[in-house]
């Protein structure tokens, strides 16, 4: 049953702040532009935050392999985590990099190989990156050590509202960049023809990575949410929330790639190689507009990157403080040990552990694959089995209308889709992805 110390968010708008910072993250910069405009997923987000707790399984159901299913997301989460972090200290180091100048300086018209050597020396150095990831890493251990009020939920209330503002204010500049129409066609003119079977499975992969769903975050938080919190209400906001800055960032992303001359792409060479190219090319013309876009889009990242980490950070360190009976601070401790040791490997696989491949593919590629494809569409299968078939359906309605106080419907909705839809489409996520179907 629920210890009697577990902790509780103070506001609705702290909630919505916690969450949203969870969701909000490196996924939204730089999954999201190939991905565009399929990650809105507000039926999906429910599946991970009607549940309780990591213990939730347990106290629901007394089968073991039900009870242990909890552990899937404790895992994954903690994985993740552990590539996160270098991925972070990448941004910080960047912040750094747009700070001092080194990006404008580096700059010269159709030419990015200046950007690409600058990225590629340093990842693959072994000391630097190593450095700013233990700088991020120690950043969110600090959050949580402070606890669930006055770490997460304070910074998520500071780090939100002032990412909100960094967005509004680079969507202004972006708008304004020569070429910004053309990004903004890109941007909102579909092309239908390219959707395929596959790309859909992907965009689910995608929404459940970018609402951070399946590995615990959002079910350790709303096992902090007071019993009066409408979560179908704020599920639809998170995932609003979530799929607005996405948007928004695609509206930063896509006018200065264009009016760079650049074409789209994703992952780390559009953040780190055509960017902070793209953003001098833009806005060149008053270097100082071209210096405040690179500053705050990094600082942007950075806020964004943090609220996500520490919500990965919390799954893992409430497991371990729980199961372990051990105090919050040194269950975070023990987070922070693994997830130094992991990170480094990671880190060090771009680099002098280059070489060291795990089914032919490098350590941190391979945990990115292990954990979006393989562990979270097989959890949210089992999620979905669990709440739809093995709870008692009384059980659920209670939970999803505050003990019917809401109305039923949206609840009764939600329970058909965990039954009928959500293992079926997971299922099929899940193989697709595979290249099964
Ligand atoms: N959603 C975050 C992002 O967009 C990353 C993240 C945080 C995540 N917690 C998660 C992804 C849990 C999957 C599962 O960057």
């Amino acid at each position: 049953m629920s210890s009697p110390s577990r902790a509780s968010f103070g506001s609705k708008f702290g909630i919505i702040m916690a969450a949203a910072g969870s969701a909000v993250g490196l996924g939204n910069i730089w999954r999201f532009p190939i991905e565009t405009g399929q990650n809105g997923g507000a039926a999906f987000i429910l599946i991970y935050i009607i549940a309780i707790a990591p213990h939730a399984y347990k106290k629901l159901s007394s089968h073991p392999f039900w009870s242990n299913i909890g552990f899937i997301g404790v895992l994954g989460g903690s994985l993740i985590l552990c590539y996160y972090v270098v991925v972070a200290g990448w941004v910080l180091k960047y912040m750094f990099l747009s700070l001092d100048g080194t990006l404008s300086t580096l700059f010269v018209p159709g030419d990015a190989s200046g950007y690409e050597s600058l990225f590629g020396n340093f990842v693959s150095s072994p000391w630097s990156p190593l450095l700013f990831m233990v700088l991020f890493v120690l950043m969110c251990h600090f959050a949580i050590a402070a606890g669930v009020r006055k770490g997460i939920e304070k910074l998520s209330k500071i780090f939100m509202p002032a990412l909100f503002v960094i967005l509004i204010v680079l969507v202004g500049f972006s708008l304004f960049a020569p070429g910004a129409q053309e990004g903004l066609s890109f941007l909102f003119h579909p092309d239908f023809s390219k959707l395929t079977t596959g790309s859909v499975l992907s965009a689910i992969a995608q929404a459940f990575y970018s609402l951070s769903l399946c590995m615990g975050c959002l079910c350790t938080y709303a096992s902090y949410f007071g019993k009066d919190v409408n979560i179908v209400k704020s599920a639809v906001s998170i995932s609003v929330i979530d799929t607005m800055v996405a948007i928004m960032a695609g509206l930063i992303i896509f006018p200065a790639v264009f009016s760079a001359g650049i074409s789209p792409q994703s992952g780390p060479s559009l953040a780190f190689i055509a960017l902070p190219g793209a953003f001098q090319q833009a806005f060149g013309s008053v270097p100082a507009v071209a210096y405040i876009v690179s500053v705050l889009f990094y600082a942007l990242l950075v806020l964004a990157a943090l609220t996500s980490a520490i919500s990965l950070y919390e799954v893992p360190t409430a497991y371990i403080h729980e199961t372990w009976h051990i105090r919050r601070r040194y269950a975070a401790l023990v987070v922070t040990a693994v997830c130094l040791m992991l990170g480094t490997v990671c880190s060090l696989s771009m680099g002098v552990l280059g070489d060291l491949h795990i089914f032919g593919k490098s350590v941190f590629d391979f945990l990115d694959y292990f954990c979006t494809t393989i562990m979270m569409p097989l959890s949210g299968v089992f999620i979905a089995i669990f709440l739809g078939w093995v709870v008692k359906r009384d059980i659920f309605m209670d939970d999803v209308t505050n003990g019917r106080t809401l109305r039923a419907a949206p609840a009764g909705v939600i329970h058909w889709l965990l039954r009928w839809v959500a293992p079926i489409l997971l299922l099929a996520a899940f193989l697709g992805v595979l290249g099964v179907i």
